[in-house]
C-alpha cells in the first residue's frame, strides 16, 4: 500500500507519515510550507524549532531504515497535483527502497486550518477559501481522471455542524417530510470562513462521489492536542510542530503554555462553549483505520472524529489543577469574547463509528496533561508571551 499525504509537513501530516511508514506502508509527503511561512508572516513562533521536511525524512531514514519520499510544491497548481497520479512526479528527497508510483490512498490535510486566520482580514479570508477549495478540487479531478479507485481521506471538522439544538449525527440525517423520507448530509452551519471552506470541501467531494463513483472518507475532527507520538519518541527532532498562539495553537496546547509562563488562561466569555476533542495519537489511529477500511466506490463515509467533549471552562479548570500541582500559579480570566459564538448551548454529538472500527481512545487526564507540561517546560525560555493573544474579532 502506498499512501500519499497532502500537507505532510503539518501538525498532523508529519506524525501521520511516520505512523504509516512504521506500519510498513510506502509513504510520500507533499507540502509547500504554507503553515511555516504563515507563522513567519504573522510573526508567531513555534515552541521549538523543527527541521525541514527533507531533513526530517532523512533523520527518519537514518534511524529506522524506512523511507518517506518528499515533494515540495503548491497543490493549488492542478498540474502539480496531477503529476502524483500520472506517475510523473519528481521527488525532492528520496532514497531507492524500491517503491514509487501511484498511491492507493490519499490523506488530504493540505489546508489553511485556522478560524482566526480566516477572519484576520479579507486577504486571509480569500487565501483560506482559494487554498482549501482548490486543493480539494484538484485532488478530486486528478483522482477522477487518472486513478478513480484511489481512496481519498479528507479531514473535515466538527465545526462544520456548528452547535445545533439537536443531537449531531455522524454525517447524515434521515428526514421525513410531508409523508416521504430521504437521507441528507447533516445540516451544516459554520462559525468562521475556515469552517465554511470545510463545508464546501465536503460538498465538493460528495458531488464527486455521486457523479463519478469516487471513494471518499470524510473525518469530522475536533480540536487535537498533544505533540508526542510513538514515533516521535525515537528522536526529539521527529516531534511535530507546536504552536501556542491564538492563530494556530489549539486550545489545550495554548492553555498549557499560558499556565507555564503565568499568562492567565484566556477563557472567551462565559466559557460554556463545548466541543469534542482528541489526542494526536488518536488522530493517527483514526486515519490509519480509515485507510484500512475504504468505502465502496460511490460511497462517502463520514465519521465524527472526537473521543470526548469538554467545555472551555472544564479545560481551563483541568489545566489550572494540573499546573498548580506542578507549582505554577495558574489564573483563569474570562475575557470579552472576540468571536461570535454561543457561550452556553446544547451539544450532544454521536461518535461511535471510529470506535467500532477499533480506535482505543487516549483520554485527557491529569497524567496526560502533566506529560505535556513536562515537554513544554523544556522550552519555557523560548515562549514569546506577546504572541499568545491577538484578539482577532469576528
Ligand atoms: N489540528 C486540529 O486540531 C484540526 C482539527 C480539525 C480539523 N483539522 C484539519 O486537519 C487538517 C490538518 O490540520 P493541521 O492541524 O495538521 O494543519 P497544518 O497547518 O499543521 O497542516 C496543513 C499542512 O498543509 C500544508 N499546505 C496547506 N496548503 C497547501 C498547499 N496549497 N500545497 C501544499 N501544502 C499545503 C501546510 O503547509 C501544512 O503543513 C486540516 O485540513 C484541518 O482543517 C485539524
Amino acid at each position: 500500500m502506498h499512501v500519499l499525504i497532502l500537507g505532510g509537513d503539518g501538525y498532523l501530516g508529519w506524525p501521520s507519515a511516520m505512523y504509516f511508514s512504521q506500519k510498513g506502508y510506502n509513504v510520500t509527503v507533499v507540502d509547500n510550507y504554507f503553515r511555516r511561512n504563515s507563522c513567519l508572516e504573522l510573526d508567531v513562533t513555534m515552541l521549538y524549532t523543527v527541521p525541514t521536511l527533507v531533513e526530517r525524512a532523512a533523520i527518519w531514514h537514518e534511524l529506522t531504515g524506512r523511507e518517506i519520499k518528499v515533494v515540495i510544491g503548491d497543490l493549488t497548481d492542478p498540474e502539480f497535483m496531477r503529476s502524483f497520479f500520472t506517475g510523473s512526479i519528481t521527488y525532492d528527497w528520496s532514497v531507492d527502497t524500491g517503491f514509487s508510483g501511484i498511491p492507493d490512498t490519499v490523506v488530504h490535510y493540505a489546508e489553511q486550518p485556522s478560524a482566526p486566520y480566516s477572519l484576520f482580514n479579507y486577504k486571509y479570508a480569500n487565501t483560506t477559501l482559494t487554498n482549501n477549495l482548490l486543493v480539494t478540487n484538484n485532488v478530486m479531478f486528478a483522482v477522477r481522471d487518472y486513478t478513480p479507485d484511489v481512496h481519498i481521506i479528507k479531514l473535515g471538522t466538527m465545526g462544520e455542524y456548528g452547535t445545533p439544538d439537536i443531537d449531531i449525527e455522524e454525517g447524515w440525517l434521515d428526514i421525513e417530510h410531508k409523508g416521504r423520507k430521504d437521507t441528507f448530509l447533516f445540516p451544516r452551519q459554520a462559525s468562521s470562513i475556515y469552517h465554511t471552506s470545510k463545508i464546501m470541501d465536503t460538498d465538493l467531494l460528495w458531488f464527486g462521489v455521486r457523479m463519478w463513483g469516487l471513494r471518499v472518507t470524510d473525518l469530522m475532527q475536533g480540536p487535537v492536542y498533544g505533540m508526542e507520538t510513538e514515533e516521535s519518541h525515537i528522536d526529539e527532532r521527529l516531534r511535530t510542530i507546536f504552536n501556542y498562539d491564538e492563530i494556530f495553537g489549539t486550545i489545550v496546547n495554548r492553555f498549557i503554555v499560558q499556565a507555564i509562563v503565568g499568562y492567565p488562561l484566556t477563557v472567551y466569555g462565559r466559557g460554556g462553549q463545548t466541543r469534542g476533542y482528541l489526542n494526536i495519537n488518536d488522530t493517527l489511529q483514526c486515519v490509519g483505520l480509515a485507510a484500512e477500511n475504504p468505502p465502496e466506490k460511490g460511497d462517502l463515509k463520514i465519521y465524527n472524529q472526537i473521543m470526548e467533549t469538554f467545555s472551555v471552562n472544564q479545560l481551563a479548570e483541568m489545566t489550572q489543577r494540573v499546573g498548580r500541582s506542578l507549582g505554577y500559579d495558574v489564573q483563569i480570566e474570562n475575557i470579552e469574547n472576540p468571536r461570535q459564538e454561543a457561550e452556553e448551548h446544547y451539544y450532544n454529538p454521536t461518535y461511535q463509528g471510529l470506535l467500532d472500527l477499533g480506535v482505543k481512545p487516549h483520554f485527557l487526564t491529569d497524567e496526560s496533561l502533566e506529560r505535556m507540561f513536562r515537554v513544554v517546560e523544556q522550552h519555557k525560555d523560548a515562549i514569546r508571551q506577546e504572541t499568545i493573544f491577538r484578539g482577532v474579532k469576528w
